[in-house]
């Protein structure tokens, strides 16, 4: 029998646990999401999504252990930040007292490190984890836009960010303007698979760095927009094929001068069709991507780099605390 991590994932607005075998096998995976709720407000609102945690995080974990004994987990794993600060305190609170009670190894996971490991599951769609060192990690969520080079488990150095919305933000701010409602990036994909992507729209290379802006094409968009005169599809479509572009030219050029092996695509944004699209038309590096649902937000990838955490002998102690700005590398 392999060694098996029980996660906990409560940084945002997904309340998730998941079982997780030699870091790679998902025995299960739970998410409760509450994207109905704050859809109402137009975002996340931290005060509602901790208390949407405290409510739900119980019986999702109990789901995730249905048929499983915690006698046959070896170790707890547990995002400790970046995220809302009240939403991590629940799944936090809850790892440690589990991992106390039953006197496991706790391991506190930062929330970006995990998206990346999602590509060492295996997905439903049954494709092998081939992961290969050194490997450069595009990581797009809500609130990330990160270049990351890896060269072996915990080797971490980030190289670019984005200098003001996250991919993900911006999907959700455009989808905004357009009065698609939230979240953003599933909506505007939807919306453009009827446009065609013909509307100009800016792109910041900003060379010579491995940086990101997207703050510049949001302004574009609404000047577009307000303008009048012009389908909601196409400027979706627009929006969309300037994001992606950007985010794979840039990527791709990144793995040529760095030498890597291969590039991994995670979090939220990863889950855009345009997006891999994008990558498998123009990258001349092998690349994965996990399937959407382990794109966003989700337990499995905890436990998956949890496992890592587990081998390499790195426990956290029961005096873990949340880290809300926590950095990568
Ligand atoms: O990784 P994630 O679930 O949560 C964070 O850690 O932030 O990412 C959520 C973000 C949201 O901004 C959402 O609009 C975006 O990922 N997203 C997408 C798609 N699905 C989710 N963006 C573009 N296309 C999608 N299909
Ligand atoms: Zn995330």
């Amino acid at each position: 029998m392999g060694t098996k991590i029980l996660a906990i994932e409560t940084s945002c607005d997904e309340t998730a646990a998941a079982v997780v075998e030699e870091g790679t096998r998902i025995v299960s995976s739970v998410v409760a999401s509450q994207i109905d709720i704050h859809a109402r407000y137009g975002g996340v609102v931290p005060e509602v999504a901790s208390r949407q945690h405290l409510l739900a995080v119980i019986p999702v974990i109990s789901q995730a252990m249905t048929g499983i004994t915690l006698q046959e987990i070896n170790g707890i794993a547990v995002t400790s930040g970046p995220g809302l600060a009240g939403s991590l305190l629940v799944g936090v609170n809850v790892a440690k007292s589990i991992a106390l009670v039953e006197e496991l190894p706790l391991f506190g996971i930062n929330h970006l490190e995990a998206h990346i490991y999602a590509n060492w599951l295996d997905s439903n769609e049954g494709r092998a984890s081939g992961v290969e060192f050194p490997c450069l990690c595009l990581i797009v969520s809500g609130g990330h836009s990160d270049l990351v080079l890896m060269y072996g488990h915990g080797q971490l150095k980030k190289l670019g960010q984005t200098r003001d919305d996250a991919a993900g933000e911006a999907f959700d701010k455009a989808a905004r303007i357009l009065g698609l409602g939230y979240p953003g990036g599933p909506a505007i994909e939807k919306a453009a698979g009827s446009g065609t992507p013909h509307l100009p729209l800016p792109r910041a290379w900003l060379k010579d760095t491995y940086d990101f802006s997207f703050s510049g094409l949001k302004t574009a968009l609404w000047h577009l927009v307000s303008r009048g005169e012009v389908s909601v599809a196409d400027v979706a479509a627009s929006f969309q094929l300037a994001v992606t572009d950007v985010l794979a030219t840039k990527t791709i050029e990144a793995a040529r001068q760095l030498k890597v092996k291969q590039i991994l695509l995670s979090g939220g944004v990863a889950a855009n069709k345009t997006l891999t699209q994008r990558f498998l038309a123009k990258s001349p590096i092998p690349f994965l991507v996990p399937p959407p649902h382990l794109c966003t937000d989700n337990a499995a990838m905890v436990a998956a780099c949890g496992y890592y955490h587990f081998r390499s002998g790195s426990t956290s102690g029961y005096d873990l605390d949340v880290v809300p700005s926590r950095g990568l590398g």
